[in-house]
């Protein structure tokens, strides 16, 4: 996940990263000993939960690259031996860093088709949710996607986008697009709608909710009203966004956005859950159980 703010480093990374250094763009080398043989069993755990609960939920895209990658089912990866085949079929590259990091080094990474993955692991009571992403969901969520040469291209744009839009003030614009598509995406295919988004395939309470739920909406993409709409990050979202295809995302944002943060320039954001006459509705939410409090 990224982070749009500054933000305090949390207890876990802080405990996680002891004794360790990163270089100037927060990579270090992934340090491979500090993972136990509990770290490993959790990984194995995580593994064999999402992989059971994907099938018929996750779009093919995500399960080829997967495969393709041959990501440890039984043990926390090694970086150098993904990034071969990464190199290989979209030239992306993983690099390990202590958590969270700055937005202007986390888009300067991207630019470069290099992909920030937290080397530690989450703790075995938090296997159903930590609020920072860990390798579980920065590696599991997001890696296989980068097998694929149109996402790629896509997630490489977000990058130059984001390095951009940090000049212009428009940074909370983009977090948004990110946040609906790369984090928590859906995407509609012949045989119904399926997962991409890394926050969704991670989670496995999520991975049903936002398929099986009635209760949230789910919408066709639509990139300005995307970037116009705030979201949750302490609940399960209120809304999904579905695209058609990745090319459709790729092309969505091909254009430079100095326009549309202009028009968007002092408009009042949509809330999380609010449908609008011009959205192409899949789903209109039933509402139940969505938090009283603010969206971000
Ligand atoms: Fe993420």
């Amino acid at each position: 996940m990224m982070e749009t703010t500054s933000f305090t480093v949390p207890d876990i990374t802080v405990r996680k990263n002891v004794g360790l250094d990163h270089a100037a763009d927060f990579t270090l080398p992934q340090p491979l000993e500090r993972y136990s043989a509990e770290d490993h069993q959790t990984w194995a755990t995580l593994y064999r939960r999402q992989c059971e609960m994907l099938p018929g939920r996750v779009c093919d895209e995500f399960l080829a690259g997967l495969e393709a990658l041959a990501i440890d089912a039984d043990r926390v990866p090694d970086f150098a031996r993904l990034n071969l085949k990464l190199a290989a079929a979209t030239g992306w590259q993983i690099v390990a860093v202590p958590g969270l990091i700055p937005d202007e080094v986390f888009f300067e990474h991207l630019a470069n088709r290099r992909f920030p993955v937290t080397w530690w692991l989450r703790e075995p009571q938090q296997l159903d949710y930590l609020q920072e992403p860990d390798v579980f969901h920065d590696l599991f969520g997001h890696v296989p996607l980068l097998m694929n040469p149109v996402f790629a291209d896509y997630l490489q744009a977000y990058g130059l986008g984001g390095m951009k839009a940090k000049d212009l003030g428009a940074l909370p614009l983009l977090a948004r697009l990110y946040w609906y598509t790369v984090e928590f995406g859906l995407i509609d295919t012949p045989q119904g709608l399926r997962i991409y988004g890394a926050g969704i395939v991670s989670s496995k309470s999520e991975s049903v909710y936002s398929l099986d739920s009635d209760s949230p909406n789910r919408i066709g993409f639509d990139l300005l009203r995307i970037m116009n709409t705030r979201y949750r990050i302490d609940t399960f979202q209120k809304t999904y966004f579905v695209i058609d295809s990745f090319q459709q995302l790729f092309d969505a944002t091909a254009p430079d956005f100095t326009a549309y943060y202009r028009q968007l320039q002092g408009v009042a954001a949509h809330a999380a859950g609010d449908v609008l006459p011009q959205d192409r509705v899949f789903h209109r939410g039933s509402r139940a159980g969505w938090a009283e409090t603010d969206d971000i």
